[in-house]
């Protein structure tokens, strides 16, 4: 497994990984502009995992405000240590930029939800859009 930062080549295989997902699915994709996706890319976090010299997921994290904005693994290769390993990074990254806290938000019962209670996030509660908020000290 490797973890690297994504590049423009890697965008349709994230694409296509982004659609793929079985939970957290993109209800509006309008909703994630190209000029967002260029600016993880090009100056906060964004990392993808590779396995066999393919991407098998992908994570971004916001260097300004300490969030995880994306944490995406093919359905295809869930349940082997990517999701962790690309969360371990951003967050180490996001520790780098001088953060003590991180937070993200997830749909509730979802495995993502279960995920993070392991991995020591605390449940926040709610918010508008009916998405659990999780906060982890760093
Ligand atoms: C939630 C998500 C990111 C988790 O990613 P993942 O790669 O499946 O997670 P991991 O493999 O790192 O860990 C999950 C479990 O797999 C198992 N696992 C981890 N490494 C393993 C390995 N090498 N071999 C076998 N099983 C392993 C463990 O049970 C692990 O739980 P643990 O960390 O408590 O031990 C992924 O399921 C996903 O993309 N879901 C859909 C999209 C989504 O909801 N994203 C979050 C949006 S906020």
């Amino acid at each position: 497994m490797t973890i690297r930062k994504a590049t423009v080549a890697d965008q349709p295989r994230i694409h296509a990984i982004r659609m793929g997902v079985k939970e957290n699915v993109l209800s509006d994709p309008s909703k994630v502009t190209d000029e967002e996706v260029a600016w993880y890319r090009e100056q906060a976090i964004f990392l993808v995992a590779e396995e066999d010299n393919e991407v098998v997921g992908f994570a971004c994290g916001n260097h300004l405000s300490g969030l995880v904005w994306a944490l995406f693994i093919d359905p295809g290769h869930e349940g082997r240590g990517h999701g962790r390993a690309l969360l371990d990074e951003t967050l180490a990254r996001l520790k780098a930029a001088g953060h003590s806290q991180a937070h993200l938000n997830t749909g509730g019962g979802t495995r993502a939800e279960r995920f993070y209670r392991r991995h020591g996030w605390r449940d926040m509660g709610y918010d508008l859009g009916g998405q659990v908020v999780f906060v982890r000290s760093l």
